[in-house]
This record gives structure tokens, sequence and C-alpha cells, in this order.
């Protein structure tokens, strides 16, 4: 297996992290990542907004916990009601992802992204996780505003970087279904 394929295969979700701060030149490396993505159009309508400031990360997990316990999901509202989760795993860094909601394809270009970060991140050896709670947050004007989302963005998700913790292992993946792909030749 090449370096890419293994960087693949060995990426999981990190739901813990250490207190240290990645470096500054790691996370410009992802970010950078990001933006080598494809897009609809080549129209890159991608912002970052990088949260590295302990209280604002505390405000948006709050802020979506407080959000996600009015889901008509029942599991979603449990985890809101849920004292000891924080959605962002007290991650040190979250990447805020919002793309221009008048390009063509906004949701996927934000999606290509995420994906190119998580494995920039897998490949520097830094923890990741994709977050779609954050967006609870971003479910009133006020919260664009408080972040500083630029005007005519909309906010998708979100990403927690951070060092995994000492000693972690990817476990191997386990399959849910039989047929994901077949061939026509
Ligand atoms: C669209 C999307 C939203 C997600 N949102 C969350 C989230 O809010 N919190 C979380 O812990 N994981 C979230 N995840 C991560 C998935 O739970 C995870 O990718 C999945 O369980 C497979 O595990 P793996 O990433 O370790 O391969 C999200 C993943 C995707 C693709």
């Amino acid at each position: 297996m090449n370096e890419v394929l293994k960087t693949i295969s060995g990426r999981r979700s990190i739901r813990q992290y250490r207190e240290e701060q990645i470096k500054d030149t790691e996370l410009r490396a992802i970010l950078e990542a990001g933006l080598q993505a494809p897009s609809g159009h080549d129209s890159q309508p991608w912002h970052f907004t990088v949260v590295q400031k302990r209280e604002l990360i505390d405000e948006i997990n709050a802020g979506s916990k407080t959000a996600m316990r009015k889901s008509k999901v029942d599991w979603i509202a449990k985890l809101g009601a849920a004292e000891n989760y924080n959605i962002f795993y007290n991650a040190p860094t979250v990447v805020i992802l919002a793309a221009k909601k008048d390009a063509i394809s906004p949701l996927a270009d934000v999606c290509a992204a995420l994906q190119n970060m998580l494995l920039a991140a897998e490949s520097l050896g830094i923890g990741s996780c994709w977050m779609g709670f954050a967006k609870f947050y971003f479910s009133d004007q006020p919260s664009y505003k408080k972040i500083g989302i630029p005007e005519g963005y909309e906010v998708f998700y979100a990403l927690t970087l951070g060092y995994k913790p000492a000693g972690w292992k990817a476990k191997p993946r386990q399959r849910k279904y039989e047929n994901f792909y077949r061939m026509i030749k």
C-alpha cells in the first residue's frame, strides 16, 4: 500500500485530544490541503474560521447543545442534555467551514475540502473529527455575527483538530454491508 492509501485507511474520528495546541505550520498545511479540493465549476467558495480561543469553543459547544436539546431526533436531544458531553471533545482547535451560498455546489465543496483536511491531518499524525453538531449553533444570524462569518456565506460543518492521546491505535473498520460496489466491464 502506498502512503496515501495507508493514510486513507488509517484515518479515524478522534474523540479525545491532548491539551497541547497543534503547531501553526501543521494547521496551515491542513488548511492549504482543504484549498486543494475540487469544487463545482472551480468556484472555490470556501471560508474557514479557525477557533483556538477556549472561551469561544466552549460557547459554540454550549450553544449547539442548547439547540440540540430541542431536536426531534431522540439521540441528538439526549446528547444535547448530557452534562459531560462536549461536542468538540475538548479539542484545542476547531475549524468552522463555510461556503458562499450562491456557489453552484457549496455543500459538496465544503465536504470535499473537509475530507482533504481530515486526510492531511492524519498524514501529519494529528487527530481530527468531522463535526456535524456545530451546525446547531449556526441556526441564527447573531451566531454568524459573533463568529464573524462573512456576509453571504453559510456554515455547513466544523472540524476538530488536536494531537491524539498517547498510544492511540486505529481499530480495523467493520464493514456494515457486503455489496458496496460491483463491476460492469
Ligand atoms: C456528515 C458527517 C457528520 C458528522 N458529525 C459528527 C459529529 O457531530 N460528531 C462526531 O463525533 N462525529 C461526527 N462524524 C463522524 C462520524 O461519526 C464518523 O466518521 C463515523 O462514525 C465513522 O468513523 P471514522 O471517522 O472513525 O471512520 C460525522 C461524519 C460525517 C461524514
